[in-house]
């Protein structure tokens, strides 16, 4: 057994400590315990359901134990039940399934409830907590391979804590062997000064788990049966027990504040944006750069200050993004510009676009390449031609506007009629005067000219000047009149 700190717990990996050596040799099976509510939470939602970096919490172990390609992975649901299925569903692991524990008895009495999925299973069973969200596959993995290098009965990982309120402390005898744990409510004051935890990680052979958790008792500060508790009997049993001790505190950390869930998502982004600017990304400010899980940033591209980057947003080479932008589902080919302030929603920009400072572009825009967007301009459902601009307070909806043409500013394609949404339909060359209103259904055909002021009904010919204005008059000497008149309180 490894003491903390000793050579073969914090050994390095080995070359042949690889995915396939550690599962293809005996069985591997996991459980990952999700029925809690996370009453700290204090939310009407289960815990695992809680978002971190736009995907459920659940996910996150969930990914790490996938990693190791366990052939069964069952996953302990209770409150909101459904819900919490449907996000291990979405997993998409092979051979996953869930199990219902009505009443959250305690984290034993819910690894019992995850046996009857494990009936006919011999070999190996990984054991750990849906709301440890950083854990990584190779500390699984290290995990797996130190218990079976040791035959061991049961092996946990352990970490050493500054501040280890809240968790398990692991007690050792003077040799160094792990006794058993204690949580915290059951701890005497010497044992609370511990530092070494438990993060809830644990490997245990599957005919050894079964005589265990019929050993647990609930007879503790919070009548529960305690998963903590299979460590002490198998030690007392005489079984093999090992700890590993991880070298990342960081990755063991678990969740149930909003507090440290907040805190994970300042890791979690660190993280991310570390592994971009790994890939060649610059961040002018990282601190304040959220770059979701699946999103994706090619080289030399520059990212300024308070950019959220979300969903499948994918960013091409040598982009820049001044600052203060949120994107979801954004395509940005190579060379983009995005100026500051701009808002873009499942849109699409072509390559060398110019587009802010805050613009936005809704829903099923398409820009092609060398579009201008300028300020105060909206955009959706509008597939806009290669290098036309429309640089200023401007509304295009359910349009589409060929290459090369200008819209002018405070320009209006007047899309609906309060029942329906109807198409505007410009060419390519063409001349959008400020100030027009595009009554749709409408075309104005190609090399058009539309004067600054013209409320569009009728479709425009190509080539032809459409223009809707009341000619302008002069009333002289006006001015002096009125003002003349209002001074003498008339
Ligand atoms: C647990 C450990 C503690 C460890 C800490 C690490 C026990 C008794 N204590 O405490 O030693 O330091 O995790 O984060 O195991 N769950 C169920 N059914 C239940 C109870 C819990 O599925 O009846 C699930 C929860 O949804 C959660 C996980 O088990 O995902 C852990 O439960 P939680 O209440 O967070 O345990 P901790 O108090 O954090
Ligand atoms: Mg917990």
């Amino acid at each position: 057994m490894g003491k903390p700190g000793s050579d073969r717990a914090m050994r390095p990996l080995r070359e042949c400590d690889s995915a396939t050596t550690v599962t293809d040799r005996v069985p591997l099976a996991a459980i990952v315990l999700a029925a809690g509510l996370g009453t700290r939470m204090r939310s009407a939602r289960a815990k695992v359901l809680h978002q971190l970096g736009g995907r459920p919490l659940l996910r996150y172990p969930l990914a790490a134990v996938g990693s190791l390609e366990p052939e069964r992975i069952v996953v302990v649901v209770g409150h909101q039940a459904d819900q919490v299925q449907d996000a291990a569903d979405a997993s998409g692991l092979p051979g996953i399934r869930a199990v219902l524990q009505e009443e959250q008895r305690g984290t034993g009495h819910a690894v019992r409830c995850a046996l009857p999925a494990l009936d006919g299973f011999a070999g190996d069973v990984l054991i750990l907590y849906g709301d440890v969200p950083l854990i990584r596959p190779d500390t699984l993995r290290r995990l797996v391979e130190a218990h079976r290098e040791q035959r061991a009965h049961l092996s946990l990982l352990t970490v050493r804590q500054a501040d280890p309120t809240g968790y398990g402390r692991i007690v050792r005898d003077p040799d160094g062997r792990v006794r058993g744990i204690v949580e915290e409510r059951d701890a005497t004051a010497e044992e609370k000064t511990i530092t070494e935890v438990n993060p809830g990680v644990y490997c245990v052979r599957a005919e050894s788990l079964r005589p265990l958790l019929a050993a647990l008792r609930d007879d503790n500060a919070q009548h529960e049966f305690y998963l903590t508790d299979i460590v002490a009997l198998a030690a007392e049993a005489g079984h093999r027990v090992t700890a590993l001790e991880s070298a990342q505190p960081d990755e063991v950390a678990g969740i149930n504040t909003r507090a440290e869930l907040a805190d994970m998502e300042t890791t979690l982004r660190a993280r991310t944006v570390e592994r971009w600017m790994a890939a060649g990304v610059t961040f002018e400010d990282p601190r304040t750069a959220y770059v979701g899980p699946d999103v994706e940033i090619g080289a030399d591209t520059v990212i300024g200050a308070n950019v959220t980057l979300r969903g499948r947003t994918r960013i091409g080479r040598e982009c820049r993004l001044d600052g203060t932008s949120w994107l979801v589902d954004a395509v940005l080919a190579d060379g983009v510009h995005l100026l500051f302030g701009c808002w873009v929603e499942q849109a699409e920009i072509g390559s060398a676009a110019v587009v802010g400072p805050f613009a936005r572009l809704r829903a099923g825009t398409r820009l092609a390449e060398r579009v201008h967007i300028g300020n105060f301009v909206e955009t959706k459902k509008a597939a806009i031609g290669a290098g036309t601009k429309a640089n200023h307070l401007t509304y295009l909806g359910d349009c589409e506007v060929g290459p090369d043409s200008n819209v002018g500013a405070g320009t209006i394609t007047c899309n609906y009629d309060g029942f329906e949404k109807h198409f505007t339909r410009i060419g390519a060359r063409v001349q959008i005067g400020s100030d027009t209103q595009l009554v749709a259904p409408v075309t104005v055909a190609d090399d058009a000219y539309v004067a600054a002021g013209t409320t569009v009904t009728k479709d425009v010919p190509a080539g032809a000047l459409a223009l809707s204005r009341t000619p302008v008059k002069f009333v002289e000497g006006w001015v002096e009149r009125f003002r003349a008149r209002r001074r003498r309180g008339r």
